[in-house]
């Protein structure tokens, strides 16, 4: 099977590549070969998709499969005009930021509303915020359907990716302090849910999706499952026993400056509620009913682990660091025991 990747250099991409190649494919990826390097075994193609006749060189090639991953309107136009034609099926990686209500959970991808596509002058997410994220994919996945056809495109809103190649400081995050030991801060309730997917299984999936032509549009997550499930598989994976976890109130974190989701003090994998309860509580069956398999937790954590260690200089040290951890706990213990 003749497939291109337009990427492959980082992440997910690199994952598909590198298992497409494992599965047999002739592989091809494009990118500018910036964000890193395309795993062996495939064919490197550099192209900068600035350019919009960049792709015109594997016009005359064909494939039997494309997968994108671009966050650029102009970018998917630019592939489909080169390459529609000549390509029978196209996969195309969105993401749960298009929807347009992440309070509600449960939601499906077949009826959950979605935001507005992106405003004409916009072409690709903009600032920190990466502000039109969600909108820029909305357009994208427009585009595919329509050049595409629906009986050859294949649209994966991926929720939150995570293993090894994390280029955030999320699922990472975790790792690294539950290895740590210690009194660990656990944000929220215990069954409050959270949702993710392993990188390898999503490579996995969109692999069975250019194999057997699957179409339609699906998230791609893995189902939610409640935070401590998440926090004691964490520390099963990587051979803790009893993990000390210390769960502190949301309005008490809040208060004290910590954040939610990524970056600086903030706590991964933890967001306000109700507010953003469909953010990580989506409905997975769908996917799970199309082929989408996913592995153990323990293995995402020991592929995550293994790849920290093999990797320190790659992996972002974002989160709460361990000093702000251990005064937040001081004062939630003296207000618990007042
Ligand atoms: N991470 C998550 O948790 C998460 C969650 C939901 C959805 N997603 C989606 O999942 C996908 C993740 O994809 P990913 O991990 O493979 O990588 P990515 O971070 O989206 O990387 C973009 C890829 O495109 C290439 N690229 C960027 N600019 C280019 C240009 N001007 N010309 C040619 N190639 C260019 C990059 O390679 P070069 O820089 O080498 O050119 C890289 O391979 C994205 O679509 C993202 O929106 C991610």
């Amino acid at each position: 099977m003749r497939t291109l990747i337009l990427g492959g250099t980082r992440f997910l991409g690199r994952a598909t590549a590198q298992l497409a190649v494992e599965q047999g494919h002739e592989v091809t990826c494009a990118a500018r070969g910036v964000s890193g390097v395309a795993p062996a075994g495939a064919r490197f193609v550099p192209v900068d998709r600035d350019d919009p006749q960049a792709l015109a060189q594997l016009a005359g090639e064909g494939f039997d499969a494309v997968i994108d991953v671009t966050r650029q309107i102009s970018h998917a136009r630019y592939a489909l005009d080169a390459l529609a034609e000549r390509v029978g099926h196209w996969s195309f990686v969105s993401t749960i930021s298009v929807y347009a209500d992440h309070t509600t959970p449960g939601q499906t991808a077949s009826d959950a509303p979605v935001l507005p596509p992106a405003p004409p002058e916009v072409d690709g997410p903009v600032g920190p915020d990466h502000r039109w994220y969600g909108e820029c994919k909305v357009s994208i996945e427009e585009l595919v359907r329509e050049r595409m056809g629906v009986d050859r495109s294949f649209i994966c809103r991926a929720g939150l990716i995570v293993g090894a190649e994390d280029p955030s400081d999320r699922f990472p995050y975790w790792v690294r302090r539950l290895s740590a030991g210690g009194e660990v801060l656990a944000p929220g309730r215990p069954t409050d849910r959270v949702q993710f997917v392993d990188v390898a299984d999503l490579a996995g999936w969109l692999l069975h999706a250019a194999g057997t032509g699957l179409t339609g549009t699906y998230d791609g997550t893995g189902p939610a499952m409640s935070r401590a499930d998440l926090l004691h598989g964490v520390a099963a994976g990587l051979g803790v026993t009893d993990p000390v976890l210390t769960w502190v109130d949301q309005e008490f974190l809040l208060a004290h400056d910590v954040r939610e989701w990524s970056g600086e003090r903030a706590l991964p994998l933890w967001v306000r509620l109700p507010e953003t309860g469909g953010l990580m509580d989506r409905d997975a069956a769908p996917a799970l009913g199309a082929g989408l398999a996913i592995r153990p937790l323990s293995d995402t954590v020991r592929a995550t682990a293994a790849w920290m260690a093999a990797e320190p200089a790659a992996v972002r040290q974002g989160g709460l660091d361990p000093a702000d951890e251990a005064a937040v706990l001081r004062e939630w213990q003296a207000v618990r025991d007042r």
